[in-house]
């Protein structure tokens, strides 16, 4: 099988898992709004998609661990006595919906990396570690960039475990029942660089005709959830005087949300703001709702500006107390900071690209992703691939097989550099 069929076969397949209706993808046309991808932590499919990464990792080579909050690695060694590691890698879990691009393909590439390397008889100086990261969706237990978060301390494995689902079953338990899940703790101090590459999630590459993107830039993100609580009772007798009614309460924080990030993104540029989330409880429309639980996502390369708006959106929660008579919860599940990524490996991308004859343009992300936790700790760069049209978290996600098997050349001749760095 030549290489690229190779990498290409196992993106179709994973593909499969967890694909409504299983269907099989293999060009955009095949895509429907009906075939999103549902691969969350704790599911059947992500089981299936970790043992399907898990018997390839092995035959390529490599030494698999798990960790307790299930981070897999694989381990090539490296052929010189000392010195860190080069780790790559991404995710296998999606979102509600997505595509099969986001987070396998980093993944998959770097697998298909270290197997042109057993191939080519490469020697790399350095050990290459390939890094699948847990839960980086927060689809299913609610902390976006689980995996990475315990990595560097933002959490404990002890926490990370901790953390349950909508059906209340923690990530311990989740892990334990699936048996990905094991003793290792990586410390990053032994990793010298980590490479991330992703697909762009944005229409840039795309509208510009240009097969890679350099990151320079990745964005902080933060979710805040909110519940606001009113009085359950009967929509046909209740007097509109008499209500307490939680959601109307909570269009106010809907448009705030909105505005604010307009009118913030107007200024700087960077700010977006979304309610991605809204449960209403109990969910009929002859009964006034008894509770509003509101997800809300907020974003922006500037720490500061998303610290403020953070606190500006949890004051109008608050506040809604007194203007309609509801009582108001608030959390801050996580608030990630934005990461500049490194000067070495953003240069070893860049010589690499030029090596191997592909162009690129430099660019920020506004998409999290695990490199931003890594780069906290560890040397960090990120490769985009373009994304037809700039969609992505949507069933409609895709990439062509040519700018995949570009990206996964430029991404392999990094790795090689890096390690003899
Ligand atoms: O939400 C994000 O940006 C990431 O894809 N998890
Ligand atoms: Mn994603
Ligand atoms: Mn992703």
């Amino acid at each position: 099988m030549k290489d690229s069929e190779r990498c290409r076969v196992d993106l179709i397949r994973l593909g499969e898992l967890g694909r409504r209706g299983g269907e099989r993808v293999e060009r955009r046309e095949q895509l429907s709004m009906e075939t999103g991808l549902i691969r969350v932590e704790g599911s059947p499919e992500i089981k299936a998609s970790k043992d399907y990464l898990i018997e390839k990792m092995k035959e390529a080579g490599l030494k698999v661990r798990f960790d307790p909050v299930g981070n897999i690695f694989g381990r090539r060694e490296g052929f010189k006595a000392s010195g860190g590691a080069v780790m790559a890698g991404s995710h296998l879990d999606s979102v509600l919906n997505g595509g099969m691009f986001d987070g396998a393909l980093g993944v998959i590439a770097t697998l298909e990396a270290v197997r042109r390397m057993e191939d080519e008889g490469f020697q790399n100086d350095r050990p290459i570690e390939v890094a699948v990261f847990t839960g980086e969706e927060g689809s299913a237990f609610h902390m976006v960039l689980l995996g990475s978060s315990v990595l560097i301390g933002e959490a404990t494995y002890e926490e990370g475990q901790e953390i349950r689902n909508d059906e209340g079953v923690s990530l311990r338990e989740a892990l334990r029942e699936q048996g990905h899940v094991g003793d290792f703790q990586l410390d990053l101090d032994d990793i010298e660089y980590f490479v991330e590459l992703h697909v762009e999630q944005g229409p840039i590459l795309h509208n510009e005709d240009i097969p890679l993107g350099v990151v320079e830039n990745v964005t902080g993100l933060s979710w805040v959830k909110a519940i606001i609580r009113g009085e359950e009772n009967h929509a046909g007798t209740t007097p509109m005087s008499m209500r307490i009614d939680p959601l109307v309460a909570s269009a106010d924080i809907i448009k705030f949300v909105n505005r604010r990030a307009n009118e913030l993104a107007a200024e700087s540029g960077t700010t977006v703001g979304t309610t991605g989330r809204l449960i209403v409880h109990p969910g009929l429309p002859n009964i006034i709702p008894g509770t509003v639980e509101l997800g809300i996502d907020i974003r922006d390369t500037n720490d500061a500006t998303k610290k403020a708006l953070i606190k500006e959106v949890i004051s109008e929660i608050t506040s809604l107390e007194g203007r309609y008579g509801v009582r108001t919860e608030t959390e801050v599940l996580f608030d990630h900071k934005p990461s500049a990524l490194s000067g070495v490996v953003i240069g070893a991308i860049k010589r690499s690209a030029e090596e191997v004859g592909i162009r690129y343009h430099m660019m920020n992300s506004g998409a999290g992703h695990d490199a931003q936790n890594i780069a906290h700790r560890v040397k960090t760069g990120m490769i985009f691939v373009p994304s037809v049209g700039g969609v992505s978290h949507s069933p409609l996600e895709w990439t062509d097989w040519g700018d995949i098997e570009r990206g996964v050349k430029v991404l392999t001749r990094t790795l090689k550099n890096l390690s003899a760095l």
